[in-house]
């Protein structure tokens, strides 16, 4: 059993800190946050995630992971202080590193034995070396023995806990082979590879995961538009690459393009460190603008199928930047809802975790309680995020409520000769062969 402390309470840090706890750690997790500390306390959640809750009450009841906003408390005689603050991006796309480099300053002017600081937040290469700086500075001439470790997380929003319980490897980066040994030890227990490097390289493999997923989705809607050109389908494309090996079937779903907290922000910071350390990011720079274009598609595709948007309706199914979440950062629904309003059009909306935060951002959306409502009058319905529950929809019903029976499907999820069967005017995404 050992003793950590998590920085930070948002999907990382609180995912982290719960799966060391549910492996046998006493964890702290400390946010400055009363509001949400307060809540976790009282076992409500302040993100939605499937198996969050109940592993969060179970160790809490085990009494193996506690909730504070009192740094010393949460410090007090723990090996391993994890850094799992929020990394915003700044006005040029730069992470700022403010709430970074403040849990490095409490961790230098509360802690006074060995201790290991572990960076989990996604942060510019070179930062594990500033933060060591951060805190010999603020020690001043009181030296603290330490070191830090950059431990990058590959977690998905939606399967999180699996993704932390089953990882693919983990990867720790440190100029100190031993203190990245003790953290390895942490991770043992998962039974999966465990690479060691410096610790620049180990910011630099985050980077380079997320922005080369990226980097496929944007290549898949590149040949999907081709598709719709020159008459073939890219769903069938895109599984004739994947049996390929050394392509492999993953992240190559054209749709609406990608999304979230963390590939947009990422890719523009990778893109930002490139363009100011004098290198040339021409491919990150294409894959961010056929991202943004994927979008605008869409809205082309519907303004084509409806003649104008000015004075019609849009119903959305599909908020959240994708299904099993309710983060709305950078949804591709967002921009859209913005750009067709732009153009005169009037939204109905239906997600089914997502309303709640959608509430504070979308102002003149008609948010509906369920896919049915959204459909009422709309001349078009479209789909943006491929939640289950939207799998198995009552099309007759949905036909009967439309006010014309258009169907924009975003992420390829619908039977597509069912639908044109029923009657619908069907559109997808990347499908030039007319199924
Ligand atoms: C991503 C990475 O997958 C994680 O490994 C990483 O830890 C995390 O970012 C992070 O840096 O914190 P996440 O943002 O949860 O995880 O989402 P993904 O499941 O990777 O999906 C990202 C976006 O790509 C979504 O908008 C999704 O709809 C889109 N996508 C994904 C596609 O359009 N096509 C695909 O084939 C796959």
């Amino acid at each position: 059993m050992s003793k950590i402390c998590v920085i930070g309470t948002g999907y990382v840090g609180l995912v982290t800190g719960t799966c060391f706890a549910d492996l046998g750690n006493q964890v702290t997790c400390l946010d400055l946050d009363p509001q949400r500390i307060n809540n976790l306390l009282n076992g409500q959640m302040p993100i939605y995630e499937p198996g969050l809750e109940q592993l969060v009450k179970q160790n809490v009841q085990a009494k193996r992971l506690h909730f504070t906003t009192d740094y010393k408390k949460a410090l007090e005689g723990i090996e391993y202080a994890f850094i799992a603050v929020g990394t915003p991006s700044g006005v040029d796309g730069e992470a700022d590193l403010q709430y970074v480099k403040s849990s490095a300053e409490s961790i230098a002017d509360l802690v006074d034995w060995p201790i290991l600081v572990i960076n989990k937040s996604t942060v510019p290469v070179g930062t594990g070396d500033w933060v060591a700086d951060v805190i010999r500075r603020r020690r001043g001439d009181r030296p603290l023995q330490f070191s830090v470790i950059s431990n990058p997380e590959f977690l998905r929003e939606g399967s999180a806990i699996n993704d932390f319980m089953n990882p693919d490897r983990v990867v720790l980066g440190s100029e100190d082979r031993a203190a990245a040994d003790h953290v390895a030890a942490l991770y043992q227990t998962l039974r999966c590879t465990i690479m060691i490097t410096d610790l620049r390289t180990a910011e630099m493999i985050k980077y380079a995961s997320n922005a080369f997923l990226a980097t496929r989705i944007s290549f898949i809607n590149e040949i999907g538009n081709m598709c719709e050109e020159l008459g073939a389908d890219v769903r069938e494309v895109a599984l004739g690459m994947g049996y390929d090996k050394r392509i492999g079937h993953t992240y190559l779903d054209a749709g609406l393009g990608w999304g979230g907290s963390c590939f947009p922000k990422d890719v523009k910071a990778l893109e930002h460190m490139a363009v100011l350390h004098g290198t040339q990011p021409q491919l990150l720079q294409a894959v961010m603008e056929i991202n943004r274009n994927q979008r605008r598609r869409a809205v082309m595709k519907l303004r084509k199928a409806l003649g104008s948007l000015n004075e019609k309706t849009i119903g959305l199914l599909g908020l959240s930047f994708k299904p099993n979440t309710d983060d709305i950062r950078d949804a591709p629904a967002l921009e859209i809802i913005h750009l067709l309003t732009n153009e005169g059009a009037h939204i109905r909306a239906y997600d089914p975790q997502a309303m709640a935060n959608a509430a504070k951002v979308l102002k003149n959306v008609k948010l509906c309680e369920n896919p049915y409502q959204v459909a009422e009058g709309a001349d078009a319905l479209l789909l943006a995020t491929e939640w289950n529950e939207f799998k198995q929809i009552d099309f007759g019903r949905v036909k009967k409520l439309l006010r014309q029976p258009v169907i924009l499907d975003g992420r390829n999820l619908w039977d597509s000769e069912q639908l044109k069967a029923m009657g619908f005017t069907y559109i997808g995404i990347g499908r030039g062969n007319g199924k």
